[in-house]
């Protein structure tokens, strides 16, 4: 198992590029199979969880080939049935259900099960599947979803705590292949889900008014081969940016879309960040004093969860109260005890975190627990004087492309070590 170990209390300085997005690449992927000819995904990240994808598309029968950020598969001859020892290690795997289910009227794939950052269910996308006229039940740990014939309705798709983004892409793949059309109601408004749209339109779909609330989906007979760049992965911008401003650094974003980063440089600015945005990409630079700032996690374009834990280590170094409400997961909370070890002040109550600062944090061994908390973890770790040993790492290469030679670019001191 590897660590990071990090001698911290050095500013970020410098440009880094930004991969291409792990939530865009993995639903791309799944879209692969519901053509039979090949389809090529360019500026795809180099991530564990892109591996296990492209691992998963090859076990239910596509060629895949991986060729430094290009991936290219052909999905000639595929099965229905992805079972628990390919689904049970990533969420994001459910989202072949909806390939599935369109091109061969028939899948069965094993519940994902529950999740460190809270219950994750996927009512919703079984109530999408069923409305556009599949039967669906679970049986012995399986999805098992058949369909004589798919076809278009209209549904609301909002949940407890608003859109669905997989659920709106498994729907979204399912309804292209289906007959008339399909309006989804209350969509997830994420870029990933354009850029979803916009590969099946490549494809030879018929969408309309992805990125709003209202999805039209027009089902076509059949889906050919296309090519496609993923956009640059949002929440790895958000974190750099974040680490640049807690650091006291300043750091280029290279090929980072400001479009897609609102929220998250409105709350920079707002906690005394400077965002300087450039046609192709952006910087941030800390100003001296940082401002207390309350953040609340909302679907897109709202503030996004899974930049939530990262903002809490900037506003450990902000004088006075800030105030972080997660509303999207229930215990998205695991990395504030962590936190806590290296000398942050925070208190929950309910889905907020109490954060009292500043407090200088000092180094000290910490346990990553999910993706985004290993972030928060690390540029903590590149904050807090002396050295911090980030254990289980393999929860930041599920996410982030070369983290620690990205960040001694920037002028850090981290090594990846072997424990
Ligand atoms: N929900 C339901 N029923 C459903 C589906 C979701 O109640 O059928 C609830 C969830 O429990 C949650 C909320 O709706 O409270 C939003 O969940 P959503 O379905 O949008 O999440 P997801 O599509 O499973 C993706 C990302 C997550 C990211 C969320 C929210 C991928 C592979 N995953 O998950 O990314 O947090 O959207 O933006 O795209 C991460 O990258 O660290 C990560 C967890």
């Amino acid at each position: 198992m590897y660590s990071l170990v990090i001698q911290g209390g050095r500013p970020l300085h410098g440009a880094v590029s930004i991969s291409g997005a792990k939530n865009a690449v993995l639903p791309l992927l799944a879209a692969t199979l519901l053509t039979r000819e090949p389809c090529v995904i360019r500026r795809v990240p180099n991530l564990t969880d892109v591996t296990y994808m492209g691992r998963i598309l090859a076990e239910l029968g596509a060629k895949v080939k991986f060729q430094g950020d290009t991936i290219t598969v052909t999905a000639n001859r595929v099965k229905g049935v992805a079972g628990y020892d390919l689904v049970r290690k990533m969420r994001g795997s459910i989202c072949v259900l909806g390939p599935l289910l369109g091109r061969l009227r028939e899948a069965q794939v094993s519940l994902p099960g529950g999740c460190i950052i809270g219950p994750r269910p996927i009512d919703l996308h079984l109530k999408g599947m069923r409305a556009l006229g599949a039967r669906v039940t679970i049986e012995k740990g399986f999805v098992c979803a058949k369909a004589r014939r798919l076809v278009g309705s209209e549904l609301f798709l909002g949940g407890r705590s608003g859109p669905t983004v997989l659920g709106t892409a498994n729907v979204m793949m399912a309804a292209a292949l289906a007959e008339g059309v399909t309006v989804l109601e209350s969509a997830a408004c994420e870029p990933e889900v354009v850029d979803l749209a916009d590969f099946l339109n490549a494809m030879g779909a018929n969408i309309a008014g992805a990125g709003s609330p209202t999805i039209r989906i027009t089902g076509v007979p059949e889906l050919h081969g296309a090519e496609h760049e993923a956009i640059p992965d949002r929440i790895e911008a958000a974190t750099f940016a974040i680490a640049a401003a807690a650091t006291q650094g300043e750091v280029t974003l290279r090929g980072a879309q400001p479009q897609h980063l609102t929220a998250v440089l409105d709350k920079l600015q707002e906690a005394g960040a400077k965002v300087d945005r450039q046609p192709g990409g952006l910087t941030v630079k800390a100003t001296r004093r940082l401002r207390p700032t309350d953040v609340t996690t909302q679907p897109y374009a709202g503030f996004p969860t899974d930049a939530q834990a990262q903002m809490m280590v900037l506003m450990t170094q902000a004088p006075g109260i800030s105030i972080i409400t997660e509303r999207i997961y229930e215990s998205r909370f695991m990395h504030v005890s962590e936190l806590a070890r290296l000398g942050a002040n925070i208190t929950l109550e309910g889905p907020s975190a109490v954060v009292k600062g500043a407090t200088p944090l000092s180094g000290a061994p910490v346990m990553a627990s999910d993706l985004r908390a290993s972030a928060a973890l690390l540029i903590a770790g590149l904050v807090a004087k002396g050295e911090t040993r980030v254990k289980r790492i393999y929860h930041l290469d599920r996410g982030y492309a070369k983290i620690d030679e990205k960040l001694r670019g920037l002028g850090a001191k981290v090594e990846r070590v072997q424990e």
